[in-house]
């Protein structure tokens, strides 16, 4: 592949060199769909109370592993690491061309259309504050009380139509057809998470979109739940933003990405004020710079960049085949739970919705965070308790007038460093407990549950530095 990655302002900007040109081409050619692709670490055996065990890593929701194919581009891209459009020689030319062609790469991951902004952002949470200060003044932004608090809490208060948490899509659809009727003003967007980080629920994005459109709305997306399972796109949604975090998707090397219109990015204020996103510079005042590179000021993570690139390109070519272990995995999960007497997994819309592999679930008579703790310590196995930064809707979720129910829930999520062993172990481990309780004797403490007796984990490792 031969590519010429696009001007960037920053470079004649900044005193550095004009944009690069270098031919580059792409590492694999040959399509491996039906492999699974590996991660970093899937080999990784952790302490438990009954000595060592293969780790199960059953929290992909909260961050992924990295992905071998990650691993081996950011080696590679290291040993010609330098500046990106900040430089005339062969290094900082070919990191920037880098730089532009990881670029493209996302962009066809997220579908982008001809005239889409793709920005390099740390998180999803950054994105949505990008893009929360790009809104034209008095926009009126409509969410539901489903989303993480990243999505549901950036646009300032008093320009938020809140909606309530659905019992169904339905439902869904008409609050928010109420909601753009009742509210009407010349700029609104209505935000959304493709994939719930609780119930791994996912929504019909083109409905939603559809419907925004037909108000004369714009729709963002959070896919920061979706990005490694399912495909992001935007021209097929006919969405307008869209936002995912590389720590989610086999990338974890501090970066993020908002994608989407260019148009209010471009009117908007620049998210970093300083070098690379002035077009110009006086003592009578800063031009600033259009295109990703107004929002991007600094030097860009390009290490972050490459890693996601390669993320999205290893995730394209084995689609098929992840999908596949997933829902094989999910299905057996669920299966397996809803076998538990006392288990209750939960649900936004309902048992037969559509979900990517993440299933939040309490157990009757038992603490979440001590359920946690128990599947760690005694089974070696990794999964996140608590609200998941979406306390509206566990709130909800839990809703009990007797306040008999737990307040907080176990979430198990699946990805490509989950086997059918770790899930099989965690089915065992719950149904173990139910029965028989804990292996361990736990006392509740001011810093939560802790074992009577030495912490198996407190076990002295190597710093990696
Ligand atoms: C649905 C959803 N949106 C947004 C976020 C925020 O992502 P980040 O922490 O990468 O900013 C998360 C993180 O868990 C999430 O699950």
């Amino acid at each position: 592949m031969s590519v010429l990655p696009s001007t960037h302002p920053a470079a004649s900007l900044c005193g550095g060199s004009p944009a690069p040109v270098v031919r580059t081409r792409a590492l694999h050619v040959v399509p491996e769909a039906r492999t699974l692709p590996s991660v970093v670490g899937a080999g990784l055996r952790v302490p438990t109370l009954h000595g060592e065990t293969a780790y199960a890593n059953l929290d992909h929701a909260a961050s992924t592993p990295a992905l071998e194919t990650v691993k081996a581009a950011v080696d590679r891209a290291l040993e010609t690491y330098s500046s990106v459009h900040r430089g005339a020689g062969f290094a900082s030319r070919l990191t920037s061309a880098w730089y532009e062609q990881a670029r493209a790469e996302v962009a066809a991951f997220v579908g982008a259309r001809e005239g889409d902004a793709v920005i390099f952002t740390r998180t999803t949470t950054d994105s949505w504050a990008l893009l929360s200060k790009a809104l034209p003044s008095r926009t009126t932004v409509f969410v539901f009380g489903t989303e993480h608090h990243s999505t549901l809490l950036p646009w300032g208060r008093f320009r938020t139509v809140r909606l309530p948490v659905p019992q169904t899509v339905e439902d869904a659809h008409a609050l928010l057809e109420e909601a753009l009727a009742d509210h009407p003003s010349r700029h609104r967007l209505v935000v959304v998470a493709a994939a719930s980080n609780v119930t791994g629920e996912v929504w019909p994005i083109e409905r939603f979109a559809t419907l925004a459109h037909e108000h004369g709305a714009r729709i963002a997306v959070d896919a920061a739940q979706l990005s490694a399972h399912r495909p992001i796109d935007l021209a097929a949604w006919d969405a307008d933003y869209v936002a995912f975090s590389g720590h989610k998707t086999y990338a974890p090397y501090g970066v993020g990405v908002l994608a989407g219109r260019s148009d209010w990015l471009d009117a908007g204020n620049p998210y970093l004020l300083g070098g690379g996103a002035t077009r110009s510079v006086t003592e009578d005042g800063t031009t600033w710079a259009t295109g990703p590179a107004r929002h991007e000021g600094g030097s860009p993570n390009v290490i972050g960049a490459i890693a996601l690139a390669a993320a999205c390109s290893t995730i394209s070519r084995h689609r098929e085949a992840i999908e596949e272990h997933e829902t094989r995995l999910l299905e057996r999960l669920r299966a397996g739970l809803e076998g538990v007497a006392g288990v209750e997994v939960l649900s936004i819309f309902g048992d037969d919705s559509d979900r990517v592999g993440v299933v939040a679930f309490t157990i009757d008579g038992w603490d979440s965070s001590l359920v946690s703790q128990v599947l760690s310590v005694e089974h070696g196995i990794g999964v996140r308790d608590g609200k998941f930064c979406a306390h509206l809707l566990i709130d909800e979720l839990l809703e009990d007038p007797w306040g008999e129910r737990s307040s907080t829930a176990v979430r198990a999520s699946i990805g490509l460093g989950s086997t059918l062993e770790g899930v099989e172990r965690l089915v065992a481990a719950v149904a173990t407990l139910v029965e028989h309780g804990t292996d361990a004797d736990w006392t509740l403490t001011e810093s939560g549950w802790a074992l009577e007796g030495t912490d198996p984990r407190d076990v002295e490792v190597e710093r990696p530095w």
